[in-house]
């Protein structure tokens, strides 16, 4: 299909950039709208490689704003209805959703019923539309020390973020089941890569490292998560945009599960090693009071994206970090930039990432 409109929401984000980069290469005759509210997760530094790509266009505005959103299915703002819909645009930290839920029940639920109804109102009946929910592991809530999440795991969200995301998921199912909507669902586990604003884990340890600040780890540091490389994340929903099935979820993982701690023990070496320090890092490790509620264990069995889409990772861990440390050491303006000035207040001054109250356990 050629003249293809791609409307991804969210696209100045972490993941949202890193899908725009990789969807203009893969598809150079496709056209993307990329609208995003700029929260303070989203940065178009991130975009400024394509910045005058002919065929990328930016538009400022929140997924919540009704009129905006149907003047953009419209074809109003210049270019013609959306064929496909990547729905990334959301408030995406568990501990800010800790703080405050609400900004994660407007954007995230609330905002994605915005953009189903104004695409159901606009979309023809064919089979050719597509309204991708980039959803996440988390919604399924949290596993003990066996198992694996499955498509059909029950939902059971435990933090503010992820209801919110599954009230998001249960809409969009909703949509599918009452007005047969083009949808179809994808459940990631923990990205990592270029361009995630250091309040995550592992770009807020890399940040912490290089400025010798403490690295807060939380309760004892044994809860798991399953990372995958971001590009890996970009590439499983551009394969389910074009081989997916309406109305289906598709978990996306790589088998790659981490204790925070060893987490958090390699970036200290790997770091150090890239930086050649004498003294090791690991001086810097800080047990925090655990984050509440905090899930025990995440990890995604993918087999059904491997069996019925042929997708697989093309990253090993070994690799994909080895570049996500490479990109922020090459990328130290951005990473002052997004932690000072208009950030600054949103940035915790201990110890990075969202200000909630992270107490260091010997100060107890
Ligand atoms: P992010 O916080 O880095 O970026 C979110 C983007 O959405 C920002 O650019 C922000 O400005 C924009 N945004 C927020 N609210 C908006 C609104 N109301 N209107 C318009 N734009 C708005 O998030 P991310 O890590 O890139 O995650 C993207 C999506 O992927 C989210 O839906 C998240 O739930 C999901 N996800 C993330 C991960 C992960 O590990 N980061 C894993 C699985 C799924
Ligand atoms: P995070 O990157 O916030 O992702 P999520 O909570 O969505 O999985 O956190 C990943 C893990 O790292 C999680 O178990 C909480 C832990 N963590 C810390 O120990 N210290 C930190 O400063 C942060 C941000 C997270």
């Amino acid at each position: 299909m050629t003249n293809v409109i791609v409307l991804v929401t969210g696209g100045a984000g972490f993941i949202g950039s890193n899908f725009i980069h990789y969807y203009l290469a893969a598809h150079p005759d496709h056209h993307v709208i990329n609208l995003d509210a700029l929260t303070y997760a989203g940065n178009l530094e991130n975009l400024k490689a394509i910045d005058s790509h002919p065929h990328y266009s930016f538009i400022k505005g929140d997924i919540t704003d009704r009129a905006l959103i149907a003047d953009i299915f419209a074809g109003k703002k210049g270019f013609g209805c959306p064929h496909y819909v990547i729905h990334f645009a959301a408030e995406s930290h568990v501990d800010r959703s800790i703080q405050d839920s609400s900004p994660f029940v407007i954007s995230n639920v609330l905002g994605t019923q915005v953009l189903l109804d104004a695409a159901k109102n606009t979309w023809p009946k064919t089979t050719q539309n597509r309204f991708l929910n980039v959803s996440t592991d988390e919604v399924y809530g949290s596993l003990e020390s066996t198992g694996y999440f499955t498509e059909q795991t029950p939902l059971s969200p435990n933090s503010p973020y992820s209801a919110s995301k599954t009230g998001s998921d249960l809409m969009v199912r909703a949509y599918f089941e009452t007005h047969q909507f083009p949808a179809i669902i994808t459940r990631c586990s923990n990205n990592y890569g270029p361009y995630q604003f250091p309040e995550k884990l592992i770009p807020l340890m890399i940040h912490n490292i290089l400025n010798e600040k403490p690295l807060p780890v939380y309760g004892q540091g044994a809860n798991v998560r399953d990372w995958l490389y971001v590009e890996d994340h970009c590439l499983a929903i551009d394969t389910v945009l074009q081989k997916g099935q309406l109305g289906q979820v598709y978990n996306i993982g790589g088998h790659n599960e981490w204790r925070n701690i060893d987490i958090v023990h390699l970036l200290c070496d790997l770091v150090d090693q890239k930086l050649e320090r004498k003294e090791s890092s690991k001086r810097l490790i800080t047990y925090v009071d655990d984050r509440k509620g905090h899930d025990l264990r995440y990890a995604i069995d993918a087999s059904k994206m491997q069996k019925e889409l042929g997708w697989s990772p093309q990253h090993t861990f070994e690799t994909g970090i080895s570049l996500t440390i490479d990109w922020y050491l090459s990328n130290l303006d951005w990473l002052a930039d997004v932690t000072s000035g208009v950030y600054e207040h949103y940035y915790d001054k201990t110890y990075g990432g969202s200000i909630v109250m992270k107490v260091a356990k010997n100060e107890c």
